[in-house]
This record gives structure tokens, sequence and C-alpha cells, in this order.
């Protein structure tokens, strides 16, 4: 699957994994995060700052979670774009949402994060979940990000961390190998989730998160560890 030179999936290889698990990425979610995804993606929505009317969006919106509690708090005044590279994932977003007994006001956009199909200075609020990592060009994201973002808007980015504390380290090498690995290998997919190890060990730390979010053109960007470490939120604003 990474190409040889560095490693490092390609963007049409990452394309590609995550239409392959898009049938089962939300219930591999579930089972592995014990259902706590959910709360580490409300607390990025909350960090974003939504307000009621606002026109926010979700960034490599994947199968929607994040997407759908932005509209949530947006309501029905505003509205939430949800853009992703991966055709899969946005049909299962768009049917997730259709079969809601109220679709929440939510566009799903099939787009590039490093090329955002959108006019510059267009939303109040951005979220993004376990998509920075993923993307093949941090900083080029981020000024994409930037870019799109209303001035003084916020954007709040999810996604896995290094934890500093030793212990916590082994635990989430531990996790990854014993516990990840080996319940996506009884959905078939090993492949697909073993690259999340190496691409954690590549993936900024918070610190640095920070510094490319200011080279971003960011005027304010504070890294919040959350879940003993194991997680991170980038709240950015511009
Ligand atoms: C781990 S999933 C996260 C999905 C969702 N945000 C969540 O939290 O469940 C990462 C998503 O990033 C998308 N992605 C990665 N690189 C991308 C890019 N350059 N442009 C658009 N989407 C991208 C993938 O297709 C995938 O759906």
């Amino acid at each position: 699957m990474p190409n040889s030179q560095n490693n490092q999936p390609t963007a049409s290889e990452i394309q590609t994994i995550f239409d392959r698990i898009a049938p089962v990425y939300d219930r591999l979610n579930n089972w592995l995060s014990l259902g706590q995804h959910r709360i580490w993606k409300l607390m990025a929505v909350k960090w974003s700052d939504p307000t009621p009317g606002d026109v926010g969006l979700d960034v490599c919106c994947g199968s929607g979670d994040l997407a759908q509690l932005l509209a949530r708090q947006i309501g029905t005044t505003g509205k939430v774009i949800g853009v992703d590279f991966a055709k899969e994932q946005l049909a299962i977003a768009h049917q997730k949402n259709s079969s809601l007994f109220a679709p929440l006001p939510i566009e799903w956009v099939e787009g590039d994060a490093l090329n955002l199909p959108f006019d510059s200075d267009t939303f109040d609020c951005a979220t993004m979940g376990y998509g920075l990592r993923n993307v093949i060009d941090i900083p080029r994201c981020l000024q994409e990000l930037h870019r799109v973002l209303k001035k003084d808007a916020k954007a709040a980015i999810l996604d896995f961390h290094r934890p500093d504390n030793p212990l916590m380290q082994t635990f989430q090498e531990w996790y990854l190998q014993t516990i990840v690995v080996p319940t996506a290998q009884s959905f078939g997919l090993t492949e697909e989730y073993a690259y999340i190890s190496p691409s954690l060990e590549r993936f900024p730390t918070g610190v640095e998160q920070v510094n490319l979010a200011q080279d971003a053109g960011f005027v304010n960007a504070v890294h919040y560890p959350i879940a003993n470490g194991i997680m991170g939120v980038l709240v950015v604003k511009k």
C-alpha cells in the first residue's frame, strides 16, 4: 500500500483505503473507541464555536458524523458543507442524513482538502476529524482551511496524538497493535488499519501543529490534548 520512497501512502492510495472501509467505518469506530469518539467529536464542535445560522465546514468529513454534530449546533437557519475525496464515504454520509426523520441542512461535496472547492472567506466555523493526519501535505491543508474561513472564524481539528507520558505511549501502542489491528482483521481490513500507527509516527506533535497553524496564517492556535493525551484538538482562529 505505501509508496516505496517514504513509506507514506499516496493521495490515491488513501482515497482507495477510505472508499474500501466505508461500509464498516462507523461500526469499527464505535467498537474501537467504545463510543468515545462521539464525545471527542462533540468537544471539537464546541471548540469550533458554531452559532445558529452559521455556514460551517467539515473537512475530510468521511461518513459525516462530525458534520451532523456541527449541523445540530448551527440549526436549520444555517448550513454545513461536508467535503471529502472518498465517494463511498460521502454516499454513506448522504444516506445517513437523508434517512433521519428531519434531515439536517448538510451538503456533501466531493473535493480535495488540499485544494478546497470554495471561495475565500466563506465559512463561519470549521471542523476536521481524523483528517489532518491523513492528508499528504499538512501545511497546504492548513493554508486552505485558513483561506476559506472568514476573519475571526475558528476551526477545531481533532486527531490522534502521541501522549507525552511514557505509560500512555505504551498503552497507545499496545491498543493499536493488540486491539485495533486484530479487530480490523476480523472485518477483513488488516492493512487498512495497520497504517494508523505509522501515520501517527509521522504526525506532528501538538506544539508542531501550533507552529504549522501559525505559519499558515492563523492568528491564534492552541493544541489541547484530550483522553489522557492519546487524542488532541488543535483549535485555530483566523
Ligand atoms: C479517518 S477518516 C475521518 C472521517 C471523519 N471525519 C470522522 O471523523 O469519522 C479520514 C477522511 O479523510 C479523507 N481524506 C484524506 N485526505 C483527503 C484529501 N486530501 N481531501 C479530501 N478528503 C481527504 C478520507 O477520504 C477519509 O474519509
